[in-house]
């Protein structure tokens, strides 16, 4: 299997209004046969509602042009009406979900400013050799380290590894859910990587273990797997399993690492829940 690179940067657009994130359903270029579905599924044209400016014109003007027996203007225009098609929140994939808010959110996800700055801090200093960053997001938990010789970014969101803060490094666009279904991540060979890190993401996979099976596979002799997440955050309608450290050790475990879980004491006054770190280390035989 070939791996899909992300090679094109974007530029995030953050909206922040008075102390409220905000996220708008952003144009679709939904496409002919996304539109047929679209039909397929409503029956029904699109309407008014599902269509962001200058699409409501757009599609007046392509009845108008049908009506008058234009054909050709019709379906140009029809053409040009239903890239500005919009989806519901609901209606959204969760990549689609997680692209709106690579694109628009104004901070991101995990612990707070100087927390985040500890937590990265660390992360940089447990890594070293060649490593994955995982279910990466817009920002890094790695920093530039001389014992890191080479990053992989990873993510099931386009968006996001356009507006991963290192562009220059290696960006690969994979779902890991599909670990679940059977596949492997051929694109890595055994043995490849030194260190894989994931933040804020194994909530969001339904069988962490097999991924972490998966990590197992690709990690070097004496390789690191570093597992950081809190117990209480997270998009519960995204969510997959709640985190609980001592279950997720537990399946780090069985996956092939002996285990060292630590509670990183970064949550504020305000805030509840804790994040918490699990670090595997890959045992020969598992
Ligand atoms: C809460 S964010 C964490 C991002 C980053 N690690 C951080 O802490 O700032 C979760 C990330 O996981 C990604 N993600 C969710 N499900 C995924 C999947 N099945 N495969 C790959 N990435 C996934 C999302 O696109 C999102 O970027």
């Amino acid at each position: 299997m070939e791996p899909v690179y992300v090679r094109t940067i974007a530029e995030r657009k953050p909206i922040y209004r008075g102390g409220i994130t905000m996220f708008l359903d952003l144009p679709l270029d939904v496409g002919e046969e996304a539109h047929a579905k679209w039909v397929e599924r409503y029956g029904k044209e699109f309407t008014f509602p599902n269509l962001r400016s200058p699409g409501p014109s757009l599609l007046s003007q392509a009845r108008e042009a049908l009506i008058s027996g234009d054909e050709e203007a019709a379906d140009n225009l029809f053409a040009e009406t239903i890239k500005h098609t919009i989806k519901s929140y609901d209606e959204k994939s969760d990549p689609e979900k997680w692209g709106d808010m690579a694109v628009q959110l104004p901070g991101d996800w995990g612990p707070s400013l100087p927390e985040k700055r500890k937590l990265r801090e660390m992360l940089t200093e447990l890594a070293h050799g060649r490593v994955l960053e995982a279910m990466c997001g817009f920002n890094s938990y790695f920093g530039e380290s001389d014992r890191v010789t080479d990053l992989v970014a990873l993510d099931f969101c386009k968006e996001a590894l356009e507006r991963y803060e290192y562009p220059e490094r290696e960006r690969i666009l994979y779902d890991l859910e599909r670990i679940a279904e059977g596949e492997r991540m051929d694109f890595f060979y055994d043995e490849s990587f030194d260190t894989v890190g994931i933040v804020a993401g194994v909530n969001y996979l339904s069988d962490a273990f097999v991924v972490y099976r998966e990590f197992h596979r690709i990690l070097s002799r004496d390789g690191r797997l570093l597992v950081v997440n809190a117990t209480s955050h997270g998009y519960t309608d995204m969510i997959k399993k709640d985190f609980e450290p001592e279950e997720q050790s537990k399946l780090v475990e069985a996956a092939g690492f002996s285990v060292r879980v630590e509670e990183l004491g970064l949550t504020k006054e305000n805030e509840i829940g804790e994040y918490f770190l699990i670090e595997g280390t890959k045992l020969h035989k598992p």
